[in-house]
């Protein structure tokens, strides 16, 4: 065998050696860098050629031109493969396993005094009453003189007032303007209730500067007294899920006459418990004022009050909130503390 033959051989074998090491396109490049490239190898044996006896010539140049056929096809051959098995791997990287199980949301939850919110609605909507809203900034007609309690009064005191600058709007300290807007607006006879964010200038434990009430509102021919207890028995013994004693203390409020206050038996004592702290030993906690409506409101809702009379009340809602979830610090209630309000106001 002359000295070429030899050689191409030997590169043949080489080559053959190092592609089936070649694991990547990338090893594949280098392969043809080593051999095919300016410098390459079977580039270098090819230009050799020149130096070689000229009848030898042209046998050699075959047979390293042949090889270099082989080394180019191989390359070509294997790349194909290479890529296919890495479009492969990258679809498989990317591809998802549907049958893993998922990482999940979590539920949001409505908070505790919304839901409390939710489930007052609920009781007086089934007594037949309807749902009225009306603006947080209200004016001084709506939120005072409207509900019988006139410039200068000394009633205005009960509520310390967040006033805005431009005159005669103020934050609403309670939803009872609401009951105004709503006899202006219906006329008689009227049922509603009107829950909603209030404003005062208080800050401490147990109050907040911003707070939830709901207002209710009856108007009719010939209510009494007792239609109003009758009203909130049914809703207190709802609410806190069992039959709860109540009584009515007699109290003042400008919109209502007469006016009284409501306590039911103390949720966590029942009256048993002389050191109890919801009720501080008294056995009754008072959950709101209420109320037949003064015949100057009916007046400023234009309803005549010869004709119609009715009843109103108002509580706070975080209040019942408080009662229902055992807090005893309103706070918790406004500090977005998301242990808290997962826990679905369970402490
Ligand atoms: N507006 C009163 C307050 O914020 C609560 C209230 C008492 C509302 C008696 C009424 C009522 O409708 O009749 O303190």
């Amino acid at each position: 065998m002359s000295d070429h033959r030899q050689d191409v051989q030997q590169m043949r074998e080489a080559f053959a050696v190092a592609l089936a090491e070649a694991d990547g396109s990338d090893q594949l490049e280098a392969l043809r860098v080593r051999f095919l490239g300016k410098k390459g190898e079977l580039t270098s044996a090819l230009k050799s050629l020149g130096r070689l006896p000229a009848e030898e010539r042209p046998e050699a140049g075959a047979a390293w031109n042949a090889l270099r056929g082989e080394i180019e096809r191989a390359l070509e051959s294997a790349k194909s493969r290479f890529r296919l098995l890495e479009a492969e791997a990258e679809e498989h990287r990317q591809s998802v396993d549907v049958t893993q199980p998922g990482c999940g949301r979590p539920y949001g939850a409505f908070h505790p005094v919304v839901q409390v919110m939710h489930d007052v609605v609920d009781i007086f909507v089934g007594l037949g009453f309807s749902v009225a809203s009306g603006p947080e900034i209200e004016d001084d007609f709506h939120n005072f003189e409207a509900l019988n309690i006139p410039p200068h009064h000394p009633a205005r005191d009960m509520q310390d007032t967040f006033y805005l600058e431009r005159k005669g709007l103020l934050l609403r300290t309670h939803t009872s303007p609401v009951q105004v807007r709503s006899m202006l607006r219906h006329g008689a006879p009227l049922r509603v209730v009107c829950p909603g964010k209030v404003y005062r200038r208080d800050s401490d434990p147990t109050h907040s500067p911003m707070f939830h009430q709901l207002e209710g509102l009856l108007v009719d021919e010939d209510v009494s007294v007792a239609d109003i207890k009758g009203c909130l028995e049914v809703f207190v013994n709802e609410i806190f899920g069992r039959p709860l004693k109540a009584r009515y203390r007699s109290s003042f409020f400008p919109f209502t006459e007469p006016s009284m206050e409501m306590d039911v038996e103390c949720v966590a004592c029942s009256g048993r418990d002389s050191s109890c702290r919801i009720c501080k030993g008294t056995g009754w906690l008072e959950i709101m004022g209420l109320g037949m409506v003064h015949p100057n409101v009916l007046r400023s809702g234009r309803i005549d009050p010869e004709r119609y009379n009715g009843f109103a009340w108002g509580m706070g809602l975080d209040r019942i909130a408080m009662l229902k979830y055992g807090l005893n610090d309103l706070r918790v209630l406004f500090q977005g503390d998301a242990a808290f309000l997962s826990s679905g106001g369970v402490l």
